[in-house]
């Protein structure tokens, strides 16, 4: 350990990480998200950054505070999301993708706040697609950075997790089972299986701080060549 940080094994690399959610308006006061808190994104750029790395961080509206040295953009939406990240990850060689982004959003922002009308029971939002962020990453042919995703899972973790790996053509996939108390969003601890094309290895339920440090070494290795 030094003075400036806990190690160098990301020495001189330049490392990009999304965290938290997106959010998607509907109107002017109402938005689509999730209950995703950007720990486990912001843990990681504070781990990669002790490391030795370069850090951006973008991140979707959360409540936590920027990580010492590491170089923070702030963003709204999904496609503000993808813009950030494509423009920061032209020169990276890490992308690791945390954030939960909202897969659809509603089709029409109306300008002005909806209105129910009288005796309306119902309601009906139209969504539409948002851009795969990771996985637009993950398929250039040029400026490809080694490229990692998360995958939040309520079941069959591993092979909804294996499947997201080939489908997305990503490098390194990190599956946690969110549907166990106390793991996952929200919460302060997180047990992970990470998974690539040579096999998985499993990470015991751990604080979030201290599964980024394991991370970060784990991908360092993997990107030394
Ligand atoms: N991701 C992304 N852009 C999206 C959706 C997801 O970059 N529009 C990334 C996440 O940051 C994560 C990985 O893709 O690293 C997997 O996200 P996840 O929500 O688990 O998978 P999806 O492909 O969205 O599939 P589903 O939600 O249906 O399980
Ligand atoms: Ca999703």
């Amino acid at each position: 350990e030094t003075l400036f940080g806990s190690g160098d094994c990301l020495r001189g690399k330049d490392v990009v990480i999304t965290a938290g959610p997106t959010r998607e308006a509907l109107d002017p006061v109402r938005y689509l998200s999730n209950h995703s808190s950007g720990k486990m994104g912001f843990a990681l750029a504070q781990a990669a950054q002790r490391a030795g790395a370069r850090v951006t961080l973008i991140a979707g509206p959360v409540n936590l505070n920027t990580p010492t040295h590491v170089k923070r953009v702030d963003v709204v939406d999904a496609r503000e999301m993808r813009d950030a990240a494509e423009r920061a990850a032209d020169l990276c060689d890490i992308f690791i993708s945390a954030a939960a982004v909202a897969d659809f959003r509603p089709a029409s922002v109306a300008e002005q706040k909806l209105k129910k009308q009288e005796d309306q029971d119902e309601s009906a939002i139209v969504l539409v697609k948002n851009p795969d962020i990771v996985a637009g990453i993950a398929s250039r042919t040029e400026r490809r950075p080694f490229t990692i995703g998360f995958a939040a899972e309520t079941q069959q973790v591993e092979q909804y997790a294996q499947s997201k790996l080939q489908r997305k053509n990503l490098d390194m996939i990190i599956a946690n089972d969110v549907s166990c108390a106390g793991s996952g969003f929200n919460s302060d601890h997180n047990a992970v299986t990470v998974i690539d094309r040579n096999g998985s290895h499993t990470l015991p339920s751990a604080l979030k701080t201290d599964l980024a440090k394991q991370l970060i070494e784990i991908i360092a290795a993997k990107t030394q060549q």
